[in-house]
């Protein structure tokens, strides 16, 4: 598993790296639900959509990827097209967007784009021919053509601006907006760039400004909920379990095999597309909301203002429910007759205290879930000491206001967490390895293997 080696800096880790009836409350679908996806081609969207796919009460009419996201066009519409033909789906329009952004320039690292553009080489079949439009072309077409339409947003929202932008009351006939995206009482996702912004949001900002300047209803999945459903290896105990279960199981499967779990990552698009379709695995709350499109530290915020709109925000989620909608759809049953999982170890920062509960000293490879209760960024570090050497020095070091590495530290992962995040990573041990869990570029705490306080 890869484990990520950090300088011993302040240098935290980006933690990113989706009932009908316009605001009605009804939590479930009374008859089939006409649901356009848009999305980025993440390693969660194509999961997201399979999840809607497998909905009997859910009609897919069409489905939109932005170039503006993680991946990039046209591949990550052609691996949606792949994806729909291996698994036999209905003949469903698929469309790319633009590259850029309606305005700045923010990006995803190109490594993580290259990374989605193959969908890590798992084995799909060529692609069906694109819709021969592009993505805001078949929005409109599709919005216009329905008689009231969901719309699932898990990308930014680049597509959906520019159809609005060629259209300005296109939204009218959009009875409610899905949107994974923003962060509302916890940190954004972009934590090198942007600690108060969220990806999707932070991706282009100026398009999720004007979607938010429509009427159109709109019920924000936000960093808030997604926080509670972390990607853990139950993920792939569970769907490995069940591969042969149907055509759906079998590809997430082969698709979990080409993409090991990395740290880090959550059911983002997946709780988004779950919530859209049983709002009560959410806990809802309105907010007036407004899209931060200055630069500097709140760009690609969302943030609460008496200027913004009234969005409906899940504020949380409960994340057995979400499981077993989730799994009853991929892997056709919510009970995968497996233990509810557990990390071997984990760190919970409460916002005074660091506590760790497990094995000590740290055995060679282990699953740490990291409890960010605070407000402040949390960090795991693991590394060792050169003999005669302390954590006195490294807090000394710190303190001195130096970012350096010092010679005397060799370090295996500096794992930074957010507030209200629940990151799960697999981290390298051994026994001459000390574990330290470090607030705010000054304190640290030993919290497993040699102790090497004064
Ligand atoms: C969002 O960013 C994208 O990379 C994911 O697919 C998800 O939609 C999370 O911030
Ligand atoms: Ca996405």
């Amino acid at each position: 598993m890869p484990v990520l080696r950090y300088a011993l800096t302040a240098v935290l880790l980006v933690a990113v790296v989706a009932g009908c009836g316009g605001s009605g409350s009804d939590s479930s679908r009374s008859s089939a639900t006409q649901v356009i996806v848009d999305g980025d081609g993440a390693f969660d969207d194509v999961k997201a959509i399979l999840y809607l796919l497998e909905q009997p009460d859910i009609e897919v009419l069409a489905i939109t990827m932005s170039g503006t996201g993680i991946g990039h066009c046209p591949a990550a519409a052609e691996n949606v097209s792949a994806v729909l033909e291996r698994i036999e789906a209905p003949d469903i329009p698929v469309a790319c967007g633009r590259t850029t952004p309606l305005e700045g320039n923010n990006e995803a690292p190109e490594v993580w784009r290259n990374a989605t553009d193959n969908l890590g080489g798992v084995d799909l079949p060529d692609p069906r021919a694109l819709a021969g439009v592009g993505a805001p072309a078949l929005l409109a077409e599709t919005i216009s053509a329905s008689d009231g339409i969901v719309l699932v947003a898990l990308g930014p929202l680049t597509n959906v601006a520019e159809a609005v932008e060629a259209e300005p009351g296109l939204l009218d006939r959009v009875e409610m907006i899905y949107l994974m995206g923003g962060a509302v009482d916890v940190p954004g996702n972009m934590i090198d760039v942007n600690p108060a912004a969220e990806f999707n949001i932070w991706a282009d900002p100026h398009a999720a400004a004007i979607v938010f300047d429509t009427d159109v209803p709109i019920t924000l999945v936000p960093l808030d909920a997604t926080n509670a459903v972390p990607v853990t290896p139950y993920l792939y105990e569970a769907v490995s379990a069940h591969r042969d279960a149907s055509a759906v199981s079998q590809f997430t499967a082969d698709y979990l095999d080409a993409t090991p779990l990395i740290g880090g990552l959550y059911h983002w698009d997946e709780l988004a597309a779950v919530i859209a379709t049983d709002e009560s695995v959410a806990t809802i709350e309105d907010r007036n909301l407004a899209i931060e499109e200055e630069g500097g530290a709140q760009a690609g915020a969302t943030l609460e203002s008496p200027a913004g709109r009234v969005v409906r925000v899940a504020v949380d989620a409960d994340r057995e429910a979400f499981e077993d909608h989730f799994y009853q759809a991929i892997i056709g049953t919510g009970d995968t007759g497996l233990p509810a999982w557990e990390p071997d170890a984990s760190l919970t920062w409460d916002g005074t205290a660091c506590s760790y509960a497990g094995p000590d000293p740290l055995p060679d490879l282990l699953v740490v879930q990291i409890n960010n209760l605070g407000v402040d960024p949390v960090a795991l570090i693991t590394g060792a000491y050169a003999p005669g050497t302390t954590t006195a020095d490294a807090e000394a070091l710190r303190a001195s206001g130096s970012t350096e590495t010092p010679e005397w530290w060799k370090q295996q992962a500096l794992i930074g967490v957010l507030a209200g995040a629940h990151d799960v990573w697999f981290v390298e041990g051994g026994s001459d390895i000390t574990a330290l869990c470090y607030l705010d570029n000054t304190r640290f705490w030993e919290i497993a293997g040699p102790r090497l306080t004064d």
